[in-house]
């Protein structure tokens, strides 16, 4: 017998800064464990890997921001982040984390054979500086305007807005995040990746390679960046927090996380084959074996451009045959942000929503966005499980198997002669493996989701048609075949749901009490005759007439208009807390005495000239009627006024400011200010008419 095809199946390392919410599990987790349980049930040899990426400047600045250390911080995640995968159902064969020393040392050996085969440049040049930090910066650590589209908010190695990926120095307006200040110059040495030696390898094996495979959202951004021609890429940085680049002369220097991360899927696979007792080396290196990349589009160019380019350098890798990128999920109309809470956390739903891990992956499956940003709202989840799973799925489960025990003693009764219906369904029923695969295989899931549906639409209508419950009062023998025909539907069922809907497919199968080929890593086979996809098109029965049934079980629960309005008052909770964070308050100044305050002398004036000093942006000099006298003082106003708006304006003057002199005026006394919400000055003035010049305010 021939080896089965072989499926390394990798999904994006999840950055171990924070939980993991629905954005994450539609864009990457649960289509790539829908497809590696499909190809497991296929019979495939499939190694399906992830792990916590550790790495990065994002683990220091939230560790920061925690007030703990970074390995606290990478425990604490990576603990919850395993644990909510593997409570929802998603079978990694292997989740590890770059931290692991196996990961050091795959990502370090993989550097230094670049480096000894003189795959990098070598080269001293100014990168950005925080002085006052005392700190190089990229990545993270810098912002600024995206030199390709504009985005303000680019980050030094990636904008997140149109997905290039940048070098820190590109940056236009560049400021540090770290202390808000402009950077500086500073001279350092780092490696690079010259990906321009990578252009005509690119180009053939992607541009002219994959133009029909891959999905066209991929295809196109891997296009545009190959024809703007590639610039060598730092794959070190100058930090204390990766992995040390392990050669001479590069103390105080680590890895570029984007340099050891993707590496972590070799990692990954190396650990599961020494605890498995396997081989991990066809499975990156057999060019029969299927190497597919599940990520979010922000990681597109890593897994089509550069990690390829490392792979292809380094020269015994296979390269990815598909990276099925996702576009991104927004939750209630707006972007989901770890940063701001606004999200769906997968703990908290496993915790909400006991038992219904399938309900949560259906509807992201069903919404996902495949090819275009996507919404998610608590309405249309409770609107899909009530209309879809509960209403036609479980109904038409719950119909077969009760009318079963109920008039057969949960015995497959024996059919009589089919009639014209009786053969047309089952005609449809054999038709859907080919279809769903088909769906799968090609990584559109929310058409396949959808046509599993209407397998059980099938059935549904099927029985709403042939009313067994109507026909038994005269003809038993019809109610028969109706039920076996029935029950053949929810044994195709609960072979093709079981990699779109697994909790439900392996309640399903010990409902019929049916054995089918499991799609969990690991799992034995179960013993005597197992059910296979492809059985569901031969004529033989799926489920025989004669074969006892267990009891019934609800497959799915109503879910309440009052748990929809829970959810949406907590998000409506986290955007009111937003929104007073936004208008961050400055902290209260040291107290002073009352002695202190009584020093203080305000008086009411008012404006009687105003001219703009010349050759400033802000400063106005101002001649002030204060009661007392009439004199200059120097104020920062003239971008929020013009003179001749302010002019006669009664304002509230500090009187007794030592004199000090602003560009060659001297300025006696200060006028009292605040701002508005658009950042506009405002003056704190008495009310007009009714005062006069020079009454004190105490
Ligand atoms: N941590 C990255 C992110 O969340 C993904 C890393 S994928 C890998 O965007 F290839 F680097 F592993
Ligand atoms: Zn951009």
């Amino acid at each position: 017998m021939s080896e089965p095809m072989r499926y390394t199946i990798t999904a994006a390392l999840p950055y171990t800064n924070g939980p993991i919410h629905i954005g994450h599990l539609a864009g990457v987790y649960v289509p790539a464990d829908i497809y590696a349980r499909y190809q497991r049930l296929q019979g495939k040899d499939v190694v399906f890997v992830c792990g916590s990426d550790e790495h990065g400047v994002a683990i220091p600045m939230k560790a920061k921001k925690e007030g703990v250390s970074a390995k606290s911080l990478i425990d604490k995640y990576h603990r919850m982040i395993k644990d909510s995968f593997e409570d929802f159902g998603i079978t990694f064969d292997n989740y590890s984390r770059t931290s692991a020393e196996i990961h050091h040392q795959t990502a370090g050996d993989f550097f230094v054979r670049l480096y000894n085969q003189g795959d990098f440049l070598e080269e001293t040049t100014a990168q950005l500086y925080d002085e006052e930090a005392q700190q190089f910066l990229a990545d993270r650590f810098v912002t600024g305007t995206c030199p390709n589209c504009g985005y303000e908010e680019a980050y030094g190695d990636q904008c997140e807005n149109c997905g290039t990926s940048l070098n820190a120095t590109e940056l236009i307006n560049p400021k540090s995040t770290l202390s808000g200040a402009k950077p500086a110059l500073r001279e350092t040495k780092h490696w690079f990746l010259p990906l321009g030696r990578y252009e005509d390898f690119l180009n053939e094996w992607i541009l002219k390679g994959h133009k029909a495979d891959w999905k066209p959202n991929v295809y196109g951004q891997c296009k545009s960046w190959i024809e703007a021609g590639l610039k060598p890429r730092a794959v070190t940085r100058d930090l204390d927090w990766g992995i040390p680049v392990p050669v001479d002369g590069a103390e105080g220097k680590v890895l570029y996380v984007w340099f050891d991360a993707p590496i972590g899927y070799i990692s990954s696979t190396k650990e599961w084959a020494d605890r498995e007792e396997r081989d991990w080396e066809p499975y990156w290196k057999d060019k029969d074996s299927k190497l597919l990349h599940f990520i979010g589009k922000d990681n597109i160019v890593f897994h089509c451009i550069i990690f390829p380019s490392m792979l292809k350098a380094h020269g015994e890798y296979i390269l990815p045959d598909n990276v099925p990128a996702n576009e991104f999920l927004n939750l209630e109309g707006n972007k989901l942000s770890t940063s701001k809470n606004w999200a769906v956390w997968l703990h908290e739903y496993l915790d909400e929503f006991t038992g219904m891990q399938d309900v949560l992956r259906y509807v992201l499956t069903a919404n996902a966005p495949e090819s275009k940003d996507n919404d998610f709202t608590w309405k249309d989840f409770q609107a899909r499980n009530n209309n879809e799973l509960v209403a036609i799925f479980g109904n038409f489960i719950n119909r077969v198997v009760v009318l079963s025990h109920k008039y057969f003693d949960g015995i497959v009764p024996e059919p009589e002669e089919f009639k014209t219906i009786d053969e047309e369904t089952l005609g449809q029923l054999r038709e859907f493996p080919e279809i769903i695969s088909d769906r799968l295989e090609r990584y559109r899931f929310r058409e396949a989701s959808q046509e599993l549906m209407n397998m059980a639409r099938l059935g549904n209508k099927y029985l709403a048609e042939q009313e067994p419950w109507k026909v038994i009062k005269e003809d038993e023998g019809r109610v028969k075949t109706i039920l076996y025909i029935a029950l053949q539907i929810a044994s195709g069922l609960a072979i093709c749901s079981d990699p779109l809907l697994p909790f439900t497919a392996k309640k399903l199968r010990s409902m019929l009490g049916l054995k089918t080929h499991p799609s969990t890593p690991k799992t034995k086979l179960p013993e005597g005759r197992t059910l296979h996809w492809d059985d569901i098109q031969k004529p033989k029965a799926l489920i025989p007439a004669g074969h006892q049934l267990e009891k019934a079980e609800l497959l799915f629960r109503k879910i309440e208009d009052k748990e929809v309005q829970a959810q949406l008052d907590k998000l409506e909770a986290t955007r009111r807390l937003n929104e007073t964070e936004k208008k961050s308050v400055m902290p209260q100044k040291e107290t002073i005495s009352f002695e202190d305050f009584s020093k203080i002398d305000m008086r009411v004036g008012t404006i009687l000239e105003a001219e703009k000093m010349p050759k400033t942006k802000k400063l106005m000099v101002l001649k002030v009627d204060t009661g007392l006298d009439q004199r200059t003082i120097v104020s920062g106003i003239a971008e929020s006024f013009s003179p001749e708006e302010i002019i006669g304006r009664k304002v509230t003057v500090l009187v007794n400011l030592a004199p000090r002199p602003l560009r060659g005026v001297d300025s006696e006394g200060m006028i009292l200010m605040t701002e508005n919400k658009d950042g506009k000055l405002v003056f704190l003035n008495p009310d007009e008419e009714d005062i006069d010049n020079g009454e004190t305010i105490s």
